[in-house]
C-alpha cells in the first residue's frame, strides 16, 4: 500500500484524511499528547485495519475520539454526574474517560469490554479531520506494536510506512506522553494509565480516586500489561536520588566497558557532562520542566534505534505531577530492568 503524506496546513489533505476514513481506511493523524492511527469506529471492518497496521494485540482495545463533547452519546450508553465534571474541566484534553459502552461501538473497538474509553483531543488538525470526517475516530497511538508512540510524523512513516493509506503531518506533538486514562464506571473512579492530566489536577476536581497497579493477572486497562515504548536496545530504569543515580550509573558503565559493551545514557540536560564512559548521551530535557520532558521522551527513546550502543542506562525522575507518567513510560521501556538506588 502506498502512503499518502498530507499536510495539516493544506485544507485540501484535511478533506481527504476525512474521506478516507469515511471510506474505511486507516488514517494517522496529529493529536496534542501522540500521532494516533484512526479509523471509522462505528465500522468494525475500518477497525481491523488498525489491528492489521500496528500488529496490536487482539485483546488491547482503543479509545474512541470525538471532534466535540456533546458527541459523547453517540458512544456511551451512561454518562455519570462525575464524568460531565471532568469533560467540562478537561475536555477538549489529554484525558480518556471509561464510560459505559454504547450499541453504536462494535466489539473491535472494546474488545468486547461493556466499556469505551472517549476523548475529546486539544489539536486544531485533530478536531478539525474529526469534524469533516464526521463519525467517531477510533485511534491508538499510530506506532508498531511495542515502539515508543511517535511524536512526529516521521516516527509513523518510520513504523507504518506502506502499511496504512495517510499520514496527516501537523508539526511534532504539544504534550508528547498518551492521554490519562481514567475509569469513571467505579466508585471512586480509578486511574488506569497516567498521562497528560495529572492525578493531582483529577483530584482538585472530583476529589480522591484509587489507582491501578496495572500489574494484576487481568489489569483493568488490557494496554497496561504489554511492553511498550521500548528502543531497539535493552533499556535499564534507575530510579532514585539524583546523586545516587548518577553515581550507580556510571558504575555500571565502568562494568559494561569491562565485558566490551557499548552502553549509552539517557538523562537530563543539567546531566548530560556526568557520563565520560558513556558511548553516547540523549539527554531528555531539563530536570525541573517536566513538560518539557514529556513532550522529548519518545524522541530520545528512538533516537538509540540509530546510535552505535547495545544498552541503555536511563535516569529516573520525581513521581509527581507529570513525573507519575513519565516514569510509567520508563518504566514499561524498561521491562523488569529498574535498579532502585
Ligand atoms: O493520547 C492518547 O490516548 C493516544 C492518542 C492517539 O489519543 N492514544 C493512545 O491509544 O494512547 P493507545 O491505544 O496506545 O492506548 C489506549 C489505552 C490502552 O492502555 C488501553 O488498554 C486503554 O487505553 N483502554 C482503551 N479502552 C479501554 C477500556 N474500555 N477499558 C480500559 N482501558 C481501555
Ligand atoms: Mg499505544
Amino acid at each position: 500500500m502506498k502512503t499518502a503524506l498530507l499536510s495539516a496546513d493544506v485544507p485540501g489533505d484535511v478533506a481527504r484524511a476525512a474521506s478516507l476514513l469515511r471510506a474505511g481506511q486507516a488514517v494517522a493523524f496529529p493529536t496534542e499528547t501522540v500521532y494516533g492511527l484512526g479509523a471509522d469506529a462505528t465500522r468494525a471492518e475500518a477497525v481491523r485495519g488498525i489491528f492489521a497496521a500496528k500488529e496490536r494485540p487482539a485483546d488491547n482495545p482503543l479509545i474512541v475520539h470525538l471532534a466535540d463533547a456533546g458527541e459523547v452519546e453517540r458512544v456511551a450508553a451512561a454518562v455519570p454526574a462525575v464524568a460531565r465534571r471532568l469533560m467540562a474541566a478537561f475536555w477538549p484534553g489529554p484525558l480518556t474517560l471509561v464510560l459505559p459502552r454504547g450499541p453504536a461501538v462494535p466489539d473491535e473497538v472494546t474488545c468486547g469490554l461493556d466499556t469505551v474509553g472517549v476523548r475529546v483531543p486539544d489539536h486544531p488538525a485533530a478536531r478539525a479531520l474529526l469534524a469533516a470526517a464526521g463519525v467517531p475516530v477510533a485511534a491508538p497511538s499510530a506506532n508498531r506494536s511495542g515502539r515508543p508512540s511517535p511524536t512526529r510524523a516521521a516516527h509513523v512513516v518510520d513504523d507504518l510506512g506502506g502499511r496504512i493509506a495517510a499520514v496527516l503531518d501537523g508539526g511534532p506533538t504539544g504534550v508528547g506522553l498518551e492521554s490519562t486514562v481514567l475509569d469513571v464506571t467505579l466508585d471512586p473512579p480509578m486511574l488506569l494509565r497516567p498521562g497528560g492530566v495529572t492525578r493531582e489536577q483529577i483530584e482538585a476536581v472530583i476529589g480522591p480516586i484509587a489507582e491501578s497497579s496495572g500489574q494484576a493477572e487481568r489489569p483493568r486497562s488490557p494496554g497496561q500489561k504489554y511492553a511498550h515504548y521500548a528502543p531497539a536496545v535493552p533499556l535499564v530504569l534507575v530510579s532514585g536520588g539524583r546523586d545516587a543515580v548518577v553515581a550507580e550509573i556510571n558504575r555500571s558503565l565502568a562494568a559494561e566497558r569491562k565485558i566490551g559493551n557499548r552502553p549509552a545514557v539517557l538523562c537530563a540536560l543539567e546531566d548530560a557532562a556526568a557520563f565520560p564512559a558513556a558511548e553516547a548521551v540523549v539527554t531528555y530535557g531539563r530536570r525541573a520542566a517536566p513538560a518539557e520532558i514529556a513532550a522529548r521522551l519518545y524522541d530520545a527513546l528512538r533516537a538509540f534505534d540509530r546510535l552505535p550502543a547495545d544498552t541503555v542506562f536511563a535516569a529516573g525522575l520525581p513521581e509527581t505531577g507529570l513525573g507519575a507518567a513519565i516514569m510509567n513510560r520508563l518504566r514499561r521501556a524498561a521491562g523488569d530492568r529498574e535498579v532502585r538506588v
